[in-house]
């Protein structure tokens, strides 16, 4: 199967790292990244602390991309989502038509809620999957990233269905060792995703802590909670079915899984750049806004990050 991930931060330095034992990978990423990938390999630094290369071939610019792919996996981060897609658009299309095969199947396993959305105006609604990681990794700096906690993954079809390609896709991950389960509700898999997500990475920031230290049975849980009642109250009003009856024991068992990570958003934080609080916090506020559902606990969250993004970017 030949395979495109798009970017190569540390979900998609691991995504290819893994993937390229069972398919043909190539990585379109930052020039720097692709640099460092083509020159070293991508570098993963296991649980135990082993290090892995992977040779992975990495491309910055769309005219490279020659081969028509099969698979095309969104891994940059949620406001790069429509941005990306446009760079890639044309020539993944075309090249795909050009080779007789059908169009690429298109993949998110981003951050935060609406990607599949943005993936579909750009590749067509037929060709778009779901999915979740709840993996934790933290990047260690161009195609160099540490695995710090294994977590579940979920794809499936945006409609319920449960396709011959959904299970190809999920049979290629878990063969590479990315145990991957197909769920018929992967848009309840991705807003429960999109409420853990919301509850773990601003509390990390605003506590300037690994996701475990998040589990102190205090100030740092109530806050999670709390976050996690609100968000809860808007899918519910969204007429979202959340696939677990009690979303905060998700909260806490990936915060579990992945202690010894810094969160995405925290590594934005660090490395100055802009956070995924319009996808998560702010996204639940903004549709909480439009049923009628107070969010005071998020509001006060996404008046905090991006005041602290501020504040880091100067
Ligand atoms: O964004 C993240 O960091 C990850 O989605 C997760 C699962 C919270 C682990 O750190």
């Amino acid at each position: 199967m030949d395979v495109l991930v798009v970017g190569a931060g540390a979900l998609g330095c691991w995504l290819s790292a893994s993937l390229c034992a069972s398919a043909n990978v190539t990585v379109f990423c930052r020039a720097a990244q692709a640099d460092a990938i083509n020159e070293n390999g991508i570098l993963v630094v296991d649980g135990d602390g082993r290090s892995i290369y992977r040779s992975v071939k990495a491309l910055d610019s769309a005219d490279g991309l020659k081969a028509g792919f099969d698979l095309i996996i969104f891994a940059v981060k949620s406001y790069d989502t429509k941005n990306a897609a446009m760079k890639i658009k044309d020539t993944v299309l075309k090249t795909g038509g050009a080779r007789g095969r059908d169009e690429p199947v298109v993949l998110s396993l981003q951050n935060g809620i609406g990607n599949e959305e943005k993936l579909a105006k750009v590749f067509g609604k037929e060709n778009v999957l779901g999915g979740v990681t709840s993996h934790g990794m933290t990047s260690l700096g161009n195609g160099e990233i540490e695995h710090r906690g294994e977590g579940y993954t979920i794809i499936g079809e945006m409609d319920g269905s449960c396709g011959a390609r959904c299970k190809r896709v999920a049979k290629l991950f878990s063969g590479a060792g990315i145990k991957t389960e197909v769920s018929e509700n992967i848009v309840g898999e991705i807003w429960l995703k999109g409420i853990v997500n919301s509850a773990i990475n601003p509390s990390t920031v605003i506590y300037d802590c690994l996701n475990g230290e998040l589990l102190d049975g205090d100030e740092r849980e109530k806050m999670m909670e709390d976050i996690t009642a609100e968000c809860v109250a808007v899918a519910n009003a969204a007429g979202i079915l959340l696939p677990h009856p009690n979303p905060i024991e998700v909260v806490k068992r990936v915060a579990t899984q992945t202690a010894k990570n810094r969160s995405s958003m925290l590594q934005s934080i660090d490395a100055k750049k802009r956070t995924e609080i319009d996808s998560m916090n702010d996204y639940f506020v903004k549709l909480g806004r439009g049923h009628g559902i107070a969010t005071p606990v998020n509001e006060k969250i996404v008046a905090k990050i991006k005041e602290t993004e501020k504040e880091r970017s100067v």
